[in-house]
């Protein structure tokens, strides 16, 4: 237990009820980290429109935020009969799908809204709704269990790693934090774990890459773990291999946002290039996901769906004046990338650690 820790957790929870249960409070992480700012989202369009614009983000997250959102917008469905309720609810549902293509927790999350309604079908309209918002409260208390677990996991490899008396370097990239998901992250939570086992901040250093063209990792992932008292440096994306080679990093942790089923993993775009240089240099490359992230309907990595987002995030989005000439093509710009099975060395689950093939792994795991 680390009440500093637990109270900075508290400050810049993700997502939580708004006041009456009748809006969803976020803070809004495109304003960090120089500002904490939080925000109410009481319509459909608002729920939307902050996850798409990334105000909340990160694929736990962003699941979380869905449930909390259709249970707030079906509390206001003004029906008394089941069909014109769930007409509505499936509406709602449909929309809120559409703000995001790749994280697969945002559809995870949706569809356990709606198994809820149907399964809740005899109930009156009124008790439906009070079983949404249990159903939502029960996605999130899952999520902070789930980055434990996975934290635990991952403490028990930083420790095979660590040596007495050095900082062990950890890399990650983007932000798989507190700050996307409900508590503790997924590649962050092996840090946190090992600050609740006794490690101090210094034990650690981490390396955490900018991550282009939105910067997760510096305005996010750097601004939890200085926070959290850890040694944290921040470090251009393109610097990678120079930083690799010099032996400073001893493992790498990475979240993701859908992992197909032979363990091709889509995270935020660079991940995959970080990867290659990670074979190259022989330096262990995790991915850290909640078996809600493991999509066993898609086969391979051919199967996500990359997000294609806004040319002015490249050219204009974080500068003070555009830098890049306004004839300059900046339409490629994907949010991610996906990396190839055979360069993971480990895929961290809250059920355990699964190596190649990982299909099978999944499968004894009972993830299908
Ligand atoms: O576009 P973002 O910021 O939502 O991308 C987030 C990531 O790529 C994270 O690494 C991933 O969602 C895992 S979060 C535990």
């Amino acid at each position: 237990m680390n009440t500093k820790l637990d109270e900075f957790f508290e400050e810049v929870i993700t997502v939580k009820w708004g006041p009456e249960k009748r809006s969803v409070d976020i803070i809004d992480q495109t304003l960090l980290p120089n500002s904490i700012r939080r925000i109410q989202l009481g319509s459909k369009e608002e729920i939307w429109e902050a996850i798409r614009k990334l105000r909340v983000r990160g694929a736990p997250a962003i699941g979380v935020c869905a449930a909390y959102g259709l249970a707030v917008l079906s509390a206001s469905i003004s029906a008394d009969d089941y069909e014109t309720f769930y007409r509505t609810f499936k509406e709602m549902k449909d929309y809120l799908a559409t703000s995001r293509p790749t994280a697969v927790n945002l559809f995870w999350a949706l569809d356990r809204m709606d198994a809820c309604v149907r399964t809740n079908r005899e109930k009156s309209v009124a008790e439906i709704k009070e079983a949404l918002y249990r159903e939502a409260e029960v996605i999130r208390e899952e999520d902070v269990a789930i980055s434990r677990s996975i934290g635990e996991t991952g403490f028990g490899i930083l420790k095979t790693l660590k040596k007495e008396g050095e900082p062990l370097g950890i890399m990650t990239h983007c932000n798989a934090g507190t700050l996307a998901t409900a508590k503790y992250g997924t590649a962050t939570a092996p840090m946190y774990m090992a600050l609740e086992h006794g490690w101090s901040g210094s034990d650690m250093h981490v390396f955490c890459d900018e991550t282009r063209p939105l910067l997760q990792g510096a305005r996010l992932t750097a601004f939890e773990l200085v926070h959290a008292g850890i040694t944290t440096s921040v470090q251009c994306d393109n610097m990678a291999s120079l930083l690799l080679k010099s032996g400073r990093v001893k493992v790498i942790f990475v979240g993701c946002d859908r992992v197909a089923a032979n363990g091709d993993a889509a995270n935020k775009i660079g991940t995959s290039g970080l990867a290659i240089i990670a074979r190259h240099y022989g330096i262990p490359f995790y991915v850290c996901a909640p078996s809600s992230t493991i999509d066993m309907k898609t086969k391979d990595g051919e199967g996500i769906p990359i997000e294609m987002r806004d040319p002015g995030e490249i050219r204009e989005m974080w500068y003070r004046e555009p830098m890049a000439p306004a004839e300059a093509d900046t339409s490629f710009n994907p949010a991610f990338d996906v990396t190839d099975h055979h360069l993971i060395t480990g895929i961290i689950t809250e059920k355990g650690l699964c190596h190649a093939p990982y299909d099978r792994a999944f499968e004894a795991l009972g993830i299908r």
